[in-house]
């Protein structure tokens, strides 16, 4: 202990002052997205969207197709939005809390629940708070979630309307979950509720840099189980080009899609399609975004 005073007092007195916020990106990787600032548009999108114009809540084709190909996930069931994943994780527990997934909304709930992973993420849990959802935690194992504790808390805890984890890299302790971890909560927590939402916040999905575990798609994984509309997948590229100013997705399955339709419909004109333009002529696919990562490193 004595020693570990010392060492801090050492630290105290060198007036550090160093920003230690997770995964906010150093200005040279910011640089290497600099051409985004610059670049030209041709205004008419794929099937002759005016990208200048209002429309396309739910994002252009060609942003969408690059979402799906990262997410590896249908087209048809990905969301391009602005900004933020936690926008559209915010919308979609909109659409659950006020409207429901079968006209069984939360708000109706006495207490509604969710279960968040720790040690886990400050800001998830602000936005389930602010939702004044209920918050109860499951542990995490080096696996993924700790199926034991999972099972505790089900059964403990009455009226848990979901989880939400951060399934690779997770804050602040690394964890990678492995497919039998993931196909194992997904089984469990459909049973416990057939409509239960898993929310997967895959922040860090492309950011590998030494070898890391392999993991199959979240939503192939879903399918397989007929359990689409148990997820939600989110990601965005605010840690691959601009914080909050790159573009967030979100795929799940088609009750769910049809919710957050719904509520970007009331909320969202349309995003920022010229922005999102840009993105896709910058990246154009999956590979080109892996390529970018490794530039970061
Ligand atoms: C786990 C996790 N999710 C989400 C975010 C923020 O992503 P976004 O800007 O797309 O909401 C962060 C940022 O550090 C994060 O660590």
């Amino acid at each position: 202990m004595e020693k570990l005073l010392e060492t801090f007092k050492a630290l105290k007195q060198k007036n550090l002052s160093i920003d230690l916020t997770r995964g906010k990106p150093h200005s040279d990787q910011l640089d290497l997205s600099n051409n985004l600032m610059t670049q030209a548009v041709d205004p008419i999108g794929e099937n002759g969207v005016d990208l200048r114009n209002y429309g396309e809540p739910i994002g252009i084709i060609e942003a969408r197709k690059l979402g799906a190909d990262i997410l590896d996930s249908k087209i048809d069931l990905t969301i391009a939005g602005e900004q933020s994943s936690y926008l559209l994780m915010t919308q979609l527990l909109l659409g659950r809390f006020l409207f429901g997934l079968d006209d069984d909304p939360w708000k109706n709930d006495k207490e509604p629940a969710f279960l968040c992973a720790v040690p886990g993420f400050d800001r998830h849990f602000a936005t389930l708070e602010g939702l004044g959802l209920k918050m109860h935690t499951v542990n995490l194992c080096s696996s993924g979630i700790d199926l034991d504790d999972l099972n505790k808390k089900l059964s403990k805890y009455p009226n848990i309307k979901g989880l939400i984890c951060v399934p690779r890299h997770s804050n602040p302790s690394g964890e990678v979950f492995s497919d039998e971890n993931i196909t194992n909560l997904l089984k469990i927590t459909k049973e416990y509720n057939s409509s239960f939402i898993n929310l997967f916040d895959h922040a860090y999905l492309i950011h590998d840099f030494d070898e890391t575990r392999v993991q199959t798609p979240i939503p192939h994984l879903a399918d397989g189980l007929d359990a689409l509309d148990n997820v939600a997948v989110f990601t965005s590229f605010s840690k691959v080009t601009f914080g909050g100013g790159g573009m967030a997705f979100l795929t799940t399955g088609e009750k769910n899609f049809k919710l957050i339709e719904r509520v970007r419909n009331m909320m969202v004109i349309c995003p920022d399609k010229i922005n999102q333009r840009r993105h896709v002529n910058f990246f154009k696919n999956k590979s080109n975004v892996l390529e970018h990562m490794k530039k970061h490193c």
